[in-house]
């Protein structure tokens, strides 16, 4: 799902245009000499930074705990990197904020390995696709993650590829800590024995290849040396070997074809039999190696028994942990069940897999539905702070994702489980990791008397969001974001979580928002809606813009005038060709959609004037437009006459209290200003200025500019990093430090209302916002 925000400059309930609005403030242009000079200087403080509160948002891929020290696990996912649980402070600590943007491929991690004997050491094979471009890497720890080494890895990684869910493929030999070996994706698997510096491929493992998946899993057996079991992912592809690698042999009795209650007729599977995923050699030495048994839960051996509707769906069984204190009891999860009704589920067994309990349909209250679910209520944290977005409104169409549940009251208990953890220090505490969060529960013991357990989120701190749109509004909640994925949110309170952007209501207006619905509406356009009440009750226009249907993946961007009373959709983000029409507007609240004059390039470079109304900017090929008539004509400008790079185009950024004051972000051409409608532009600061990401904010006390906040670099040769400027980009201090890089924004927006605030959207690391420490906070 893909939302596009951009949100009325006026975010007021009602609709009058204070007449000082209309009339363009004038304001000193640095471009005029001495007499209008801004004042100087730009004060270089520290900052703050902070995780806007969303929990989780994204597919938690791996949990994994320490044998042996008390609280001490961490938590893989597939594009936010890894973290650390913190027991005093109850909550997950990002450990690789530090990436920097030209290291993105590493910001998210293959594997984690711990260390047995020693507690402070940490190993995460980083990267996150598989590329021959980008390199993946080792990142290794003498103190649980607060500092790492890092060494580039011989073969490439892919924490956000397919197979991502598998078992631990690099691991520490607990006869000599040096020693890891890794399983890799393409390349067979490795061996280090120097603390995954250096790698030596062991050429000899079977089934190298592994279906491009690779060597999903690697487990030392720690009570015998030289014994280690690997599996790869193809059927028939767990191995053994006991003389540290030199031989290997192929486990015998493993399942060559699917169990036929695990297939439901007119559904082909994707292999011939089962694969290996995820293994555990449990404290009695049982991987029940030489005599293979049946233990997946069934018909026959789970109670209570399964729903009427529900079908034993192909997928299998993929997450898979055991009680440290009792090697016959252990927990499964499902992978992959979609589409319900029941979908995904855990079992848990006392007597080594010979009976379950089905843990999620116990868990569901009365009047499910068959759809096995938390009520919505347990959603919340374990001291009880709501995480209410996980209702995911409980839109029954919500399409292909799979999170809701369409019975209201209750969120589904899961879809992608594929890690689960029983807590080796408390057998009763068990979580679990979905496409978007974690849960957990303290009271699995329930489950032996048939009683549902109380279940909580356990995912405060992991943030892994992709950020696809920041909006911050002069009124109203501070911060309105655009999610992969999950939709959006409108953040009223930054520290907590909030409910998903909402369909309903009829009120006053000022958001507009356009996203992929996923869903067809029979009564509007669910691709496209806007909302009278700063966003948190929403209508959908009666109509969509030619080219957009209920369902398109891409519906482009939208943009809404000063007076909230003219729209402009530009229907797809395609620079080219000048043949088609260019964005539609509308001036009637999406009853009609009208093709402009004067513009025919479908381009997605467009905004509004905050304090102007009916005017919209385009910026496309070099060519500048302006239109004054709620996007029906524009007049356009070419390169020549404004003295604006040839071929350029980006989305003009407005300022929220001055009319016709605009600045264009065009990377290496630089950063461009025109106080004057786009009649003429100045180039900002050294020609050598790159300008990525560019956003406004509150200006510095006692300055007439708003702030200027940059990403990209201000000095040839320089950091490429987030700034600050006091005076209009004549000086800039750098607000990130190497600490704080996140592996490069891939948006930024400042805050009209608190002066220095920068939000920033990653890609796989959610909002962080930035705040001048100690003070330039106001509440929020
Ligand atoms: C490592 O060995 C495997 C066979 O186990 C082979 O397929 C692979 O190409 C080798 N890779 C390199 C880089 O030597
Ligand atoms: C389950 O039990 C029924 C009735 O006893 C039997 O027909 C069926 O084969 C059993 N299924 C499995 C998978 O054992
Ligand atoms: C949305 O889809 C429904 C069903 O396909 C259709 O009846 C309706 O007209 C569509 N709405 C718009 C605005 O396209
Ligand atoms: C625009 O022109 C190109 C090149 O002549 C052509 O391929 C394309 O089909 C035209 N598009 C439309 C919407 O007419
Ligand atoms: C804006 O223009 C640039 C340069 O032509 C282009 O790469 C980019 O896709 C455009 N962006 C949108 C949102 O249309």
């Amino acid at each position: 799902m893909i939302v596009f925000i951009t949100l009325s400059p006026l975010a007021k309930s009602d609709w009058v245009i204070p007449s000082h609005f209309q009339t363009p403030k004038s304001l000193p242009n640095p471009s005029l000499g001495a007499a209008t000079a801004p004042q100087q200087g730009t004060q270089d403080y520290s900052y703050k930074f902070s995780s806007v509160a969303i929990t989780g948002g994204g597919y938690i891929t791996g949990i994994v705990a320490h044998p042996t020290e008390k609280h001490l696990m961490y938590t893989r996912t597939d594009i936010g990197s890894s973290y650390r649980w913190d027991e005093a402070s109850q909550q997950w600590i990002a450990l690789t904020d530090f990436i920097a943007p030209e290291n993105v491929n590493w910001l998210g991690t293959e594997s984690i390995a711990l260390d047995p004997h020693d507690p402070n050491r940490l190993y995460l094979a980083q990267g996150q696709y598989v590329t021959d471009t980008l390199p993946a890497a080792f990142f290794v720890s003498d103190d649980r993650g607060t500092t790492f080494d890092i060494y580039e890895a011989p073969f490439p990684m892919g924490s956000n590829d397919l197979g991502r869910n598998n078992g631990e493929r690099l691991a520490v030999n607990p006869f000599n800590t040096n020693e890891l070996w890794m399983g890799t994706r393409t390349e067979g698997l490795w061996k280090s024995t120097d603390r995954a510096k250096t790698w030596t491929n062991i050429t000899n493992y079977p089934d190298a290849a592994g279906n491009g998946i690779g060597i999903v899993f690697v487990i030392f057996d720690p009570k015998n040396s030289g014994t280690v079991y690997v599996g790869a992912n193809v059927p028939n592809g767990l191995y053994y070997t006991k003389d540290h690698g030199a031989t290997w042999h192929s486990i015998p009795g493993q399942p060559t074809a699917w169990d036929p209650e695990l297939l439901y007729a007119g559904h082909t599977p994707a292999s011939t039999a089962p694969m290996p995923m995820r293994a555990i050699l449990a404290s009695n030495g049982i991987l029940y190696t030489s005599v293979w048994r049946d233990i997946t839960p069934g018909t026959n051996n789970t109670y209570p028994a399964p729903y009427k509707p529900q079908a034993w769906l192909p997928g299998g069984f993929c997450g898979i942990s055991v009680d440290s204190k009792d090697p016959n009891t252990l927990v499964v999860v499902t992978l992959d069940r979609d589409p319900g009704p029941a979908l995904d589920s855990m079992y848990y067994s006392h007597d080594g897999g010979e009976t379950y309990k089905d843990v999620s349909q116990l868990s569901t209250p009365p009047v499910s539905g068959g759809y096995w679910g938390h009520p919505v209520a347990e959603a919340a944290l374990k001291d009880g702070t709501p995480v209410p977005w996980l209702s995911f409104n409980w839109n029954s169409e919500w399409g292909g994702y799979g999170a809701p549940s369409p019975i209201v009251g209750l969120t589904k208990f899961g879809w992608w489980m594929s890690s689960v953890l029983i807590y080796p220090w408390d057998s009763h505490h068990v979580m679990y990791g979905t496409g978007a969060t974690i849960w957990a529960t303290d009271e699995l013991y329930k489950v032996d008397s048939n009683k549902a357990p109380q279940w909580y989120i356990q995912a405060q701190g992991i943030e892994e969001t992709a950020v696809l749109a920041l909006m911050s509004p002069t009124d109203g909640a501070h911060l309105f974001s655009g999610l992969g994925d999950i939709m959006g949110m409108r953040h009223a309170d930054l520290d907590l979580p909030q409910p998903i952007l909402d369909y309903a209501g009829q009120h006053p207006n000022v958001v507009v928002r356009v996203g992929d619905s996923g869903v067809s509406y029979p009564n509007g356009c669910g691709s496209g809606l806007y909302s009278k009440d700063n966003g948190i009750s929403w209508t959908m226009f009666p109509t969509c813009v030619p080219g957009v249907g209920n369902q398109t993946n891409f519906v482009g961007l939208i943009a809404l005038d000063a007076s909230a009373q003219s729209f402009v959709w530009a229907s797809e983000l395609t620079a080219a060709p000048y043949n088609e029409t260019g964005p539609y507007s509308t001036q009637d609240y999406g009853a009609t959609w009208v093709a402009p004059t004067g513009l025919t390039v479908m381009t997605g470079n467009l905004s509004a004037d905050r304090v102007q109304p009916k005017t919209f900017y385009a910026f496309n090929d070099g060519i500048f437009y302006i239109s004054k008539d709620g996007g029906l004509s524009y007049k356009s400008t070419p390169a020549s006459q404004t003295g604006l790079p040839a071929g350029a185009g980006a989305v003009p950024v407005c300022n929220f209290d001055t009319a016709g004051e605009l600045w264009l972000p065009l990377g290496t051409s630089g950063l461009w200003h025109s106080t004057n409608f786009g009649a003429s532009w100045t180039q900002i600061g050294p020609k050598s200025l790159v300008a990525t990401y560019f956003s406004i904010g509150k200006s510095a006390p006692g300055r007439l500019h708003p702030a200027l906040f940059l990403w990209g670099q201000v000095s040839a040769g320089g950091a490429e990093a987030i700034f600050r400027s006091d005076d209009a980009g004549v000086t800039w201090a750098r607000i990130n430090d190497d600490a704080h890089q996140y592996g490069g924004a891939a948006i930024i927006q400042g805050d009209p209302r608190v002066y220095g605030r920068v939000y920033m959207g990653m890609f796989g690391r959610g909002i962080i916002y930035a705040d001048i420490a100690g003070g330039g906070r106001d509440p929020v």
